[in-house]
C-alpha cells in the first residue's frame, strides 16, 4: 500500500490524508496523491480480473476491487459499499449509425445501485467520512449526488443533509433522497446557490462535505475508467466522451489515465471530450475562448443534472483537456432530446444529461472526431431518473422555459402513446393485425 496524502493542485502543498479539508490554505482545489512505489502491473491486472468472481464484499465492488489504485483508507473495515460499479459496456449500433461513427460503445453508469455514476464516488467518500468519524454529511445536488449520498450515509448510520434547488431536480432523484432518509432542504435558488451554501455549512466541524470538491469522491470515480479498461482487456480506446456539470467526473477520468500511464498499466491515453448543454456551458466557453479563468453563467437546460453555471472543478477539468489532448463540446436542447431517443431505441436508455454524449459525437463526427475512432461514451444516469422528460418528449410536448419564454423542443423521434377504448378489435385495427 502506498502512502497517501492531500495535495494542492497548483502549489503542490501537501496535507495529511486524515485532515477534513476541501481546499488548500490559499484556496486551491485538493487532490489525493500517492507514493505508489513500483507495481507488478501484470499480476495486478490478473488479480483485478479474478476478483470479479470472488464473494468477498470488497472484491464484489467495482470500486474496491481496484483498491491498490486508491489506497487512501487506513482500514478496510470502514468501507461502506453497495456493490457499486460493475456496470456493462454496450455496443450501440443504432446510436453509432445515427452519429456517423463506426466503433461506439456506452459504459452505462446508470446501472449502479442508485442509478448513477455518483455511487462510484460516494462509496469512497462515505467510507472516508466514516473513518474520519463524521456523523453528518452534506451535499448540494442536481439530484443524483443527493440520491447516492442519502443511500450510502444511511448504510453507514450517518445523518444526511441534502440541499437542492426547489422544483429543479428530476422526480426520481428527489424520491430517492426522501426514501433513503436524507433531511432534504429545497431552496429558492439554483444548484450554484446550493453549492455556495454547503461550502459555508461545511465550515462547521461536525459536518463533512460530500460534493465532488471532496477529493475522495474523485478517487472512487477513477475506477469507472479502470473498470472500463479491465473490461476491454486493457485496450485503450481512442476517445472517452463524458457529460460535464460540476466537472468532477471528467477530472477523475483524467487522473485515472495519468496514474495508470505513470504506473505502466497503459502506454497511451484516450482523448477526453467533455460535453455541456448550450445553456450551461462555462467550461466550453472557456476552452473555446482559450481564457485563463472560468466565467460563471446563469445556467439553463432541461438536462437538469448538468444545469450548473459555476462548476467547482473547472481547473482540474481544463488540466485534463490539456493532458489528454481532448476537447470541450456543446449541444442544443433538441440535439440532447433526439439523441436520448436514439439511445433508447438501442434498448439502452439514459437520462437527458447522458445523451449529450451521443449528440456531441454526431456533431463532431468528421469534424473533430474521426469516424473510425474507437469511442467509449459514458451514460451517467438511468433512464428512470427523469421519466417526465421522456414522456413529454415522446408525446411531442417537451418545453424549455427560460427568462419567462417558453420554447418547444420538437421531437424528431417521438413515439406517441395511443389512446383507445378497451376493445381488442379497435386495437387490432390500429396496429394492423
Ligand atoms: N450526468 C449526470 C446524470 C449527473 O448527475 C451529473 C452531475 C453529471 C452528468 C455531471 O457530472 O458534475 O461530475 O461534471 N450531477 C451532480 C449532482 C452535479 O448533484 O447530482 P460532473
Amino acid at each position: 500500500m502506498g502512502k497517501a496524502f492531500l495535495r494542492a493542485i497548483e502549489s503542490g502543498k501537501t496535507y495529511s490524508i486524515d485532515e477534513k479539508r476541501f481546499e488548500s490554505d490559499s484556496g486551491e482545489l485538493l487532490e489525493v496523491a500517492y507514493e505508489f512505489g513500483s507495481m507488478d502491473t501484470k499480476a495486478l491486472k490478473e488479480k483485478f480480473a479474478q476478483r470479479g468472481s470472488s464473494q468477498n464484499p470488497l472484491d464484489k465492488s467495482g470500486v474496491w476491487r481496484f483498491r491498490e489504485l486508491i489506497p487512501f483508507m487506513r482500514s478496510e473495515t470502514n468501507v461502506v459499499s453497495l456493490s457499486e460499479g460493475n456496470t456493462p459496456i454496450y455496443s450501440a449500433p443504432k446510436s453509432a449509425s445515427y452519429a456517423g461513427v463506426k466503433k461506439l460503445s456506452f459504459k452505462h453508469q446508470g446501472l449502479n445501485p442508485t442509478g448513477s455514476f455518483k455511487d462510484n464516488g460516494m462509496t469512497a467518500a462515505v467510507s472516508k467520512a466514516k473513518e474520519l468519524g463524521s456523523k453528518t454529511v452534506v451535499c448540494a445536488s442536481t439530484g443524483n449526488t443527493s440520491a447516492s449520498m442519502a443511500a450510502y450515509a444511511s448504510r453507514a448510520g450517518m445523518n444526511a443533509l441534502v440541499i437542492i434547488p426547489s422544483g429543479q431536480i428530476a422526480m426520481g432523484k428527489l424520491a430517492q433522497a426522501l426514501d433513503y432518509g436524507a433531511k432534504t432542504i429545497q431552496i429558492d435558488g439554483d444548484f450554484d446557490d446550493a453549492m455556495r451554501i454547503v461550502q459555508e455549512l461545511a465550515e462547521e466541524k461536525s459536518v463533512y462535505l460530500l460534493n465532488s470538491i471532496n477529493p475522495f469522491r474523485l478517487e472512487g470515480q477513477k475506477t469507472i475508467m479502470i473498470e472500463m479498461l479491465c473490461q476491454r482487456n486493457w485496450k485503450v480506446p481512442d476517445r472517452v466522451v463524458v457529460p460535464g456539470g460540476n466537472l468532477g467526473n471528467s477530472s477523475s477520468f483524467g487522473k485515472a489515465f495519468k496514474e495508470l500511464r505513470e504506473l505502466g498499466f497503459i502506454e497511451t491515453i484516450p482523448k477526453i471530450t467533455i460535453v455541456q448543454a448550450e445553456g450551461a456551458a462555462p467550461l466550453y466557453n472557456m476552452w473555446k475562448n482559450k481564457s485563463k479563468k472560468l466565467e460563471p453563467v446563469k445556467a439553463h437546460t432541461l438536462a437538469t443534472a448538468i444545469k450548473i453555471g459555476n462548476p467547482v472543478s473547472w481547473q482540474k477539468a481544463m488540466n485534463v483537456l490539456e493532458y489528454t489532448k481532448g476537447s470541450a463540446a456543446v449541444v442544443s436542447e433538441k440535439e440532447i432530446a433526439d439523441a436520448k431517443a436514439i439511445i433508447g431505441s438501442d434498448g439502452i436508455g439514459c437520462e437527458p444529461a447522458s445523451a449529450t454524449t451521443l449528440a456531441a459525437i454526431k456533431n463532431l463526427a468528421g469534424n473533430g472526431i474521426d469516424e473510425g475512432e474507437d469511442i467509449v461514451a459514458i451514460l451517467t444516469g438511468n433512464s428512470l431518473k427523469d421519466p417526465q422528460y421522456t414522456v413529454d418528449y415522446h408525446s411531442d410536448s417537451l418545453f424549455e422555459e427560460f427568462e419567462g419564454k417558453k420554447k418547444k423542443i420538437s421531437a424528431a423521434y417521438a413515439n406517441k402513446p395511443i389512446q383507445l377504448p378497451a376493445d381488442a378489435k379497435k386495437i387490432k385495427h390500429e396496429v394492423g393485425l
